[in-house]
C-alpha cells in the first residue's frame, strides 16, 4: 500500500513537472520583418521599422556577400559566408531553428530582423495581444537587454572588437514618442 501511494505521488510529481515546464519550452514561429512593418511604420508611433531598415542589422546578410566577408571567411577555410553556418548563425534571424518554424513571409535576406531581439512573433503580433505587453510577453515577446545583444556581439565574431552596451543600444534606439 505504501509503495503504491509512493508510485502515485511520483507520477503526480512527474506530470506536474511536465506541466510546469511546457510553457517555457513553447516555441513560436518567425514571421520576418514584414510581419511587424504594417503596425510599426507610422511616424507618430516611432517608426521602428524605418530605424531598423536604416541600421546595419538590416544589412547583416548582405554584408556576408562583400569582399571583406570573403576575406574573413577565407582565413577560416570557408568559401561562401552566405552559405556557412559559422557566419549565418549571427547574421540572420533565427538561424538553426527547424524549417517548420519559419512562416512564408520570412526571408534570410532581412538579416538581423526584429525577431532576433524581440523573439519570434507569430503568436504575439496579433493586435489584441500586442497592445498588452504582459500578454505579448506570455506569447513570446522579448524586451531585450544586454544579454540578448551578447548572443552575437561576442568574441566568437571574427571581427569583434568590443561591445559597450550603453553606447551601442543608443545607436539603434527606436523609441515610441511621448514616453
Ligand atoms: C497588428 C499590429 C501590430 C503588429 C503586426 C505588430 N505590433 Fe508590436 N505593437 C503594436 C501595438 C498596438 C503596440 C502597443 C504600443 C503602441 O501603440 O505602439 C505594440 C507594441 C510593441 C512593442 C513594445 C512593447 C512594450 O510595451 O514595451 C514591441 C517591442 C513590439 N510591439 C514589437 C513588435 C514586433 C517585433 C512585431 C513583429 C514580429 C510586432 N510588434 C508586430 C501593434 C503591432
Ligand atoms: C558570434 C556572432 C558572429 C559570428 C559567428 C559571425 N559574425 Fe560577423 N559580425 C557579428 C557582429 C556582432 C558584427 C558587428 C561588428 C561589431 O560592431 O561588433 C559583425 C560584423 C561583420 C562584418 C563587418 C565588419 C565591419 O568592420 O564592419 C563582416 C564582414 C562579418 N561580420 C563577417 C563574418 C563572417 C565572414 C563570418 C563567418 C566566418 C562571421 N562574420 C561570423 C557577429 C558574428
Ligand atoms: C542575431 C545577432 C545579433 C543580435 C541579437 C544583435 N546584433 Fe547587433 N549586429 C549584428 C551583426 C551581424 C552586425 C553587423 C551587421 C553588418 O555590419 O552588416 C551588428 C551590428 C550592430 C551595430 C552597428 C555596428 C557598426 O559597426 O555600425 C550596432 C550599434 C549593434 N549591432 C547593436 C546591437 C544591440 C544594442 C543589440 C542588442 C539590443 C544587438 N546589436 C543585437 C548581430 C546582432
Ligand atoms: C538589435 C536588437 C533590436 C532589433 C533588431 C529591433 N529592436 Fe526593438 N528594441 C530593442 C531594444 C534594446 C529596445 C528597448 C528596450 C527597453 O525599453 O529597454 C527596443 C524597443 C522597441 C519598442 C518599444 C519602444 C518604446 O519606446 O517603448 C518597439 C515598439 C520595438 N522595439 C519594435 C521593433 C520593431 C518593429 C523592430 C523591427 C522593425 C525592432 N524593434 C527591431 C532592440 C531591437
Amino acid at each position: 500500500m505504501k509503495r503504491f501511494s509512493f508510485v502515485l505521488a511520483l507520477m503526480a510529481a512527474i506530470s506536474l513537472i511536465a506541466l510546469l515546464s511546457a510553457p517555457a519550452a513553447a516555441e513560436h514561429n518567425y514571421v520576418g520583418v514584414k510581419g511587424c512593418k504594417m503596425c510599426h511604420m507610422a511616424a507618430d508611433k516611432g517608426a521602428q521599422y524605418k530605424s531598423w531598415e536604416a541600421s546595419k542589422h538590416a544589412k547583416a546578410y548582405e554584408t556576408l556577400g562583400t569582399d571583406q566577408a570573403k576575406e574573413v571567411a577565407k582565413a577560416k577555410g570557408i568559401a561562401n559566408p552566405q552559405e556557412a553556418a559559422e557566419c549565418l548563425k549571427c547574421h540572420v534571424t533565427g538561424y538553426g531553428s527547424d524549417a517548420s518554424m519559419f512562416e512564408s513571409t520570412y526571408t534570410k535576406e532581412e538579416g538581423v530582423g526584429c525577431e532576433s531581439c524581440h523573439g519570434a512573433g507569430k503568436d504575439y503580433k496579433n493586435v489584441t495581444i500586442m497592445k498588452d505587453v504582459e500578454k505579448a510577453k506570455a506569447n513570446g515577446l522579448i524586451i531585450p537587454s544586454e544579454e540578448v545583444c551578447k548572443k552575437c556581439h561576442n568574441e566568437e565574431s571574427p571581427t569583434f572588437k568590443a561591445f559597450d552596451y550603453k553606447a551601442r543600444v543608443a545607436e539603434i534606439a527606436h523609441p515610441r514618442p511621448q514616453k
